[in-house]
């Protein structure tokens, strides 16, 4: 927000005061508050950016958060996912339209200037039809049984049979939008498999804990045009952040871009052709990137610069 020139950040809400005056004092952000409804009364704040974390006791917490935001009259960029029940994602994009509210899913992966150009030129026709889409979003991140559970919205102790969705909501839901986005249509079936591959993990207070979560997926899937797909979503498989891949195949060419930033590089973007088959890396022109940009940014600011700047233009 502070590298757009659309916008001015006036305030920062965080349960933790010390924590948001820290983020205050690092971007020159004048109020800070600990209570989101003190700071939502406030009738010249336009945006709200819900980039909260939710908890065991508070577990839908973007959810609440944003209907807060959006009963307020403020537009919206809200961290995935905005709702564990996707039906209430719906009833909030409802509720915005019904105020003429903007709003925005915070899918950050879409923002990265390689995924953007690859995204302009599937769109000039590049790949021609589209056949084959697939598609990584995995790390390394939580393969430790030992190191304690921080996140445990995302990694909740889950002692019963029943399996309760992790990787593929939180790490799958950037990829599965790529994949869409890319092969221009939605997707009509899928098989797959959810897994569990660490069933007990060190809670925060050093307990012991079973964690009956997906933390690695692989599934196949249709779109409605036709298209064919393979996805993988993984917190335990071994490499570096952010760690997706996306592989587009149609009918006149191929593109493959890789965010994995490895010494030093955060994103590539490689395409063949029928009569040019061996990958060959792709300039990204200027205008995909952020304001504010250096060469050898890393990713997480590069991206989400993008985002931002990208909803304060819309
Ligand atoms: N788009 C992406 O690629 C991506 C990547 C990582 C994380 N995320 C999402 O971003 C969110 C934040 O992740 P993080 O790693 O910064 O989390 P974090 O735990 O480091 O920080 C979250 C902060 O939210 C605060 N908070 C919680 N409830 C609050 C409330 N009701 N009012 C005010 N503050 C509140 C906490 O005190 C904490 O300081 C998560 O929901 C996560 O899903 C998205």
């Amino acid at each position: 927000f502070a590298r757009t020139p659309h916008a001015k950040v006036v305030a920062i809400c965080d349960l933790n005061e010390d924590l948001a005056r820290q983020r205050a004092g690092q971007f020159d952000i004048p109020d800070v508050y600990t209570d989101v409804e003190k700071m939502l009364s406030r009738s010249d704040i336009d945006v709200i950016d819900i980039c909260s974390r939710g908890s065991s006791k508070d577990d839908d917490n973007h959810e609440r958060l944003a209907f807060m935001a959006l009963e307020a009259g403020k537009h919206c960029l809200c961290e995935k996912p905005v709702a564990h029940d996707y039906r209430n994602t719906w009833k909030a994009h409802h509720l915005a339209e019904s105020k003429g509210l903007k709003t925005k899913v915070g899918l950050t992966f879409r923002y990265a200037p390689a995924m953007m150009y690859m995204r302009a030129l599937i769109e000039e026709g590049f790949i021609g039809t589209p056949f084959i889409f697939n598609g990584y979003e995995q790390n390394s991140q939580f393969i430790s049984p030992t190191i304690p559970v921080t996140k445990m919205d995302l990694i909740p102790e889950q002692p019963n049979d029943e399996i309760r969705v992790s990787s593929l909501e939180g790490y799958g839901a950037p990829i599965i939008d790529l994949s869409m986005w890319f092969m221009d249509s939605t997707i009509k079936s899928v098989v797959g498999i959810l897994k569990n591959f660490v069933p007990y993990r060190t809670a925060i207070d050093g307990r012991v804990m079973r964690t009956n979560i997906d933390d690695g997926d692989i599934y196949i899937g249709e779109y409605a045009n036709g298209a064919i797909c393979s996805v993988q979503s993984s917190y335990v498989t071994v490499g570096n952040y952010p760690g997706l891949e996306a592989r587009a195949y149609g009918s006149d060419g191929a593109l493959i871009c890789r965010l994995v930033e490895e010494f030093g590089v955060p994103q590539t973007l490689h395409q063949a052709k029928p009569d040019a088959v061996e990958f060959v890396p792709v300039e990204i022109p200027d205008k995909y990137f952020p304001p504010g940009y250096t060469p050898g940014e890393p990713w997480s600011s590069l991206f989400y610069a993008n985002l931002v700047h990208n909803f304060m233009e819309e």
